[in-house]
């Protein structure tokens, strides 16, 4: 795919929107992505970014009921959780989480969501070469990213997966939730030691502000481990820095979302059932 800014889809009556909704939005890359791919393509589609307050995002979401061209919203932080709450309807780990990253404005202006964040981890793993099956992987974080990255995993033929989160408890849920969806897989919470794992990834918060912890003890970070972001800016954290030093081979948070790009454009666009 080209990511070259600079390339866009003709925008016309018929283009179908889709607005990405953030607080704030400034550091907002998706649209630029999504963009060039319907440019690549030649689908006739625009993605926008709204800066929308967690305060007024009903307003905004039921605004947008009555946009006929309206094709979806993408959600990304704070309000995930929020928008599941204000759908007609959830599939997939959207219902099983009540969490969404995507949502169908469908013809009669209800809205379907769905949860693409943890299918998209793994399939970014997938396209850039990244094999899961049989691995040890360990997780940083039980937040939201981390809840639907762990399913994911799980899902994906990991081996077994440890869960190290600054408040434990959080921790503990999320095994019991995996434990419930994934028995084959061996899990447990534990400590943000990456010895003994085969890929480390981050799905804290760390990394996004300058000055923040790395999130696991580098020194621990071995060359043939793979390690993985969830954070997508910086670009390249400072976890990455530290892996890449150490011989590690590392994997840009941005591709969590570039490989969420053709879901986009199936389900918000209604391409589905075509392939
Ligand atoms: N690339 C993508 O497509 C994509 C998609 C979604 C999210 N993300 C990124 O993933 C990251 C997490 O997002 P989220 O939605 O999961 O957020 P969240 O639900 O707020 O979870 C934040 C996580 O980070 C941990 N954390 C926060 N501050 C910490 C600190 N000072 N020390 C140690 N741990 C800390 C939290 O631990 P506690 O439980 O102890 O608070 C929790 O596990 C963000 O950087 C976000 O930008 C990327």
């Amino acid at each position: 795919m080209n990511n070259d800014s600079s390339r866009h889809a003709p925008v016309n009556g018929k283009t179908k929107v889709i607005v990405l909704i953030a607080w704030p939005a400034d550091h907002i890359r998706t649209p630029t992505f999504f963009n060039a791919l319907c440019a690549e393509r030649g689908i006739n589609a625009v993605m926008v970014p709204w800066a929308v307050r967690p305060e007024h995002l009903a307003d905004a979401w039921n605004g947008l009921r009555f946009v006929d061209n309206l094709a979806g919203v993408v959600l990304t932080i704070p309000h995930k959780q929020t928008a599941a709450a204000l759908c007609d309807s959830l599939e997939g780990d959207a219902a099983l989480l009540d969490v969404v990253n995507t949502v169908r404005r469908n013809a009669d202006g209800t809205y379907t969501g769905r949860m693409y964040d943890g299918v998209g981890f793994v399939d970014g793993l997938r396209n850039q070469g990244v094999t899961l099956d049989n691995q040890r992987a360990l997780l940083l974080g039980a937040g939201g990213a981390a809840t639907a990255i762990a399913l994911a995993l799980a899902r994906a033929g990991v081996s077994a997966l440890t869960i190290a989160n600054r408040s434990p408890e959080k921790a503990q849920q999320l095994v019991q939730l995996v434990r419930q969806h994934a028995q084959h897989v061996k899990v447990e919470a534990g400590s943000a030691d990456p010895a003994g794992h085969d890929i480390v990834i981050n799905a804290t918060s760390l990394g996004l502000k300058e000055g923040d912890a790395l999130p696991c003890d580098a020194a621990r970070i071995e060359s043939g481990m793979v390690v993985a972001e969830a954070v997508m800016q910086p670009p390249v954290t400072p976890l990455l820095s530290a892996a890449a030093k150490r011989g590690a081979r590392t994997h840009l948070g941005e591709h969590m979302v570039t490989a969420q790009l053709e879901r986009f454009v199936e389900f918000l666009l209604n391409t589905e059932a075509r392939h």
